[in-house]
């Protein structure tokens, strides 16, 4: 496990951005795992500068994203189609019949589980897989507690991750969906290479625990600690408790 530690946000998001290209051109039909939240948000502006400024080609490139919420509509503000589409998709050369994103609002959430998990395995493994990291360790919607052998599933969310990620459905905390698909560990874990991301002080601790402490389904990062290939990028207040051996 390669771990960086960037001494500035500029430095942070060119080294994401830079792994992101590196997967992208190491293959003529790069398939890329992606992730949402605020910690990837410097990246995918790096990215999208990279576009135009350089003509950083995503024509080929198919993309998974780890999770969507369920029980909203595709185009609600707190939606991840939303993100994607606000964040890189609307700014690129994309093909979106190549973006794939579990759907909010399937008629049957157990089937569109199964048919986002066959993709996967159509399409697959990932030449690159994005993480971000709850403070609870977990990774896509995999809360702590989830088998290291899980694939797509329909998740329940833990109470820590509906109040962190409320303020982004408003003030109304009731309008926050409880329950998600997410990508499964299993899955998660054949991807190539893995780039796992975190930023900021609140990270601190669940980042000395993923990686330095036991591998445990109780962390479901922990799971990282067994992957051949994995790089993490941090800032210095996340990397803050990570011992330097
Ligand atoms: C969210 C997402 C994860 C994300 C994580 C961290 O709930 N489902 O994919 O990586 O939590 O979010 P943030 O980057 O906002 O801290």
């Amino acid at each position: 496990m390669k771990i960086l530690v960037a001494r500035s946000v500029e430095e942070w998001n060119r080294h994401a951005a830079d792994i992101v290209q590196e997967a992208m051109q190491g293959a003529a039909e790069p398939v890329l795992g992606l992730a949402t939240g605020n910690t990837p948000l410097g990246m995918y502006k790096e990215l999208v500068r990279r576009h135009s400024a350089e003509g950083l080609d995503f024509s080929t490139t198919r993309t998974f994203n780890l999770d969507e919420y369920l029980g909203i509509a595709v185009e609600h503000p707190g939606s991840y189609h939303t993100y994607m589409k606000e964040q890189l998709f609307d700014h690129v050369n994309i093909d979106l019949s190549r973006t794939h994103l579990p759907k909010p609002n399937p008629e049957s959430p157990e089937d569109e589980a199964a048919r986002f998990s066959q993709l996967l395995e159509q399409y697959g493994p990932c030449d690159l897989q994005v993480l971000g990291i709850g403070t609870n360790g977990h990774i896509g919607f995999n809360e702590p507690g989830t088998s290291f052998s899980a694939k797509t599933a329909v998740v329940e969310l833990a109470e820590s991750t509906i109040q962190a990620n409320a303020p982004v459905f408003g003030t109304d905390p009731e309008s926050m969906p409880t329950h998600a698909i997410t990508m499964g560990i299993a899955e998660i874990m054949t991807a190539r290479k893995i780039l796992l991301l975190a930023n900021g002080a609140s990270k601190a601790d669940i980042m000395k625990l993923a990686l330095q402490g036991p591998v445990t389904e109780d962390v479901p990062a922990s799971v990282l600690q067994r992957h051949p290939n994995v790089v993490v990028l941090c800032d210095e207040a996340a990397a803050s408790h990570l011992s330097k051996a």
